[in-house]
């Protein structure tokens, strides 16, 4: 299998100070859309810190070769100091190998009209054959975080491959509908973005997501008593952050990636940054069964907070009203459905 590697060590000569231990990345579909704009910002240090170094791991299929060699081209052009070294292969060993986060991003992204579990036959199997070679080749306390839709069952079907590997190492993006969620609160209420705090969208990436009003923040306020129409909360509201990525589909003929981008860095600075007092974000996650009726064995959504020792813990006790309870079940069945359409992938 054709690899090539870019060793920038001298680049190690001009960072000042105590070097840490390089953190190895490893992105799939890094030839694609959303890496375009998520590689150059890793590479800066926006993700892992501007004290980290980074070693590079590019994942793409054989005929995306040559221009993923034109996307390290231009990460070299860009000289970042922190990047250590980049490699770049079709060869899932060689890009895991050693690596301590996984970034799933590769897997074709949908049309107009389909929803995103459309593509969960297409999409599905290339999740069986990475999980098996993150388990094989990665660190063994490697985290492995799914952009790749659908992917929260996506997610759970590398969980499943990677034998040996915790469970609770495997995360899907929701990050992106919390954010669509915040900026649609923030706009009705006339506040800035920053003002909205404790959303967390429950369930599947998807049209049956709940992104929950209910315990959300604006000002430290509840957002019913900020934002009094509920008609809105409950129908256009909840409607337009499930169908936004549809939206970006229709508008721009191709689905959101600067954005999901974003929210992919986003995510794996939540995870490693200590959460702020009282705050949460949200990721999804394994199912233990136990809180707030989510069945076990799905990647939900869940309103999450990492410790100051890097641990995570799901936020418990959030009330949960009659009409959330419906739309978190709703988006539960959905999840275990899918679950049941990829039973012989597990
Ligand atoms: P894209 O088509 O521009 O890029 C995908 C890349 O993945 C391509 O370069 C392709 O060659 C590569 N690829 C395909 N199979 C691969 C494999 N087995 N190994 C390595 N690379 C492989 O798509 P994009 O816009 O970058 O989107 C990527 C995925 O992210 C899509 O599935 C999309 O639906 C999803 N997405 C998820 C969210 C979210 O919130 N979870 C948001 C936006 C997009
Ligand atoms: C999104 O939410 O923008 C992505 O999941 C892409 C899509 O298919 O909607």
């Amino acid at each position: 299998m054709p690899h090539f590697v870019v060793d920038s060590t001298r680049r190690q000569s001009i960072i000042n100070g105590v070097m840490k231990t390089p953190v190895t990345v490893t992105v799939t579909g890094a030839a694609g859309n959303i890496s375009y704009s998520l590689l150059f910002r890793i590479a800066a240090g926006e993700m892992l810190g501007a004290d980290q170094p980074i070693v590079l791991k590019l994942l793409e299929i054989t005929p995306c070769l040559d221009k993923l060699k034109g996307v390290v081209m231009e990460l070299e052009d860009c000289a970042f100091p922190l990047v250590q070294e980049i490699v770049a292969t079709d060869d899932p060993a060689v890009a895991f190998k050693d690596a301590n986060w996984c970034m799933l991003v590769g897997s074709v992204p949908r049309k107009a009209g389909m929803e995103r579990k459309d593509l969960l036959g297409i999409n599905g199997k290339v999740f069986v054959g990475q999980g098996k070679a993150i388990a094989e080749n990665a660190a063994p306390d490697c985290k492995v975080f799914v952009v790749g839709n659908p992917c929260n069952t996506n997610c759970l079907i590398a969980l499943h491959n990677a034998t040996g590997m915790p469970k609770e190492n495997f995360f899907a993006m929701t990050q992106l509908d919390e954010y669509r969620a915040k900026s649609q609160l923030a706009a009705k209420a006339g506040v800035p973005v920053a003002a909205v705090t404790n959303m967390v969208i429950w369930g599947n990436h998807s049209s049956t997501q709940y992104p929950d009003f209910t315990n959300a923040k604006i000002n430290g306020k509840p957002v019913t008593d900020v934002i009094s129409d509920i008609e809105w909360l409950k129908g256009d509201f909840i409607k337009t952050v499930q169908q936004r990525g549809a939206a970006i589909i229709q508008a721009r003929g191709a689905s959101s990636a600067a954005s999901a981008a974003n929210a992919a860095l986003m995510t794996i600075k939540n995870l490693v940054t200590p959460t702020p007092e009282g705050d949460w974000f949200s990721v999804s996650s394994i199912t233990d069964g136990t809180k707030y009726g989510l069945p076990a064995g799905i990647i939900c959504s869940q309103p999450t907070r990492t410790n100051a020792d890097g641990t995570h813990t799901i936020v418990e006790g959030l009330p949960i009203d009659e009409f959330s309870r419906a739309k978190i079940d709703a988006t539960c069945q959905e999840l275990l459905a899918e679950r049941a359409d990829i039973k012989d992938l597990l």
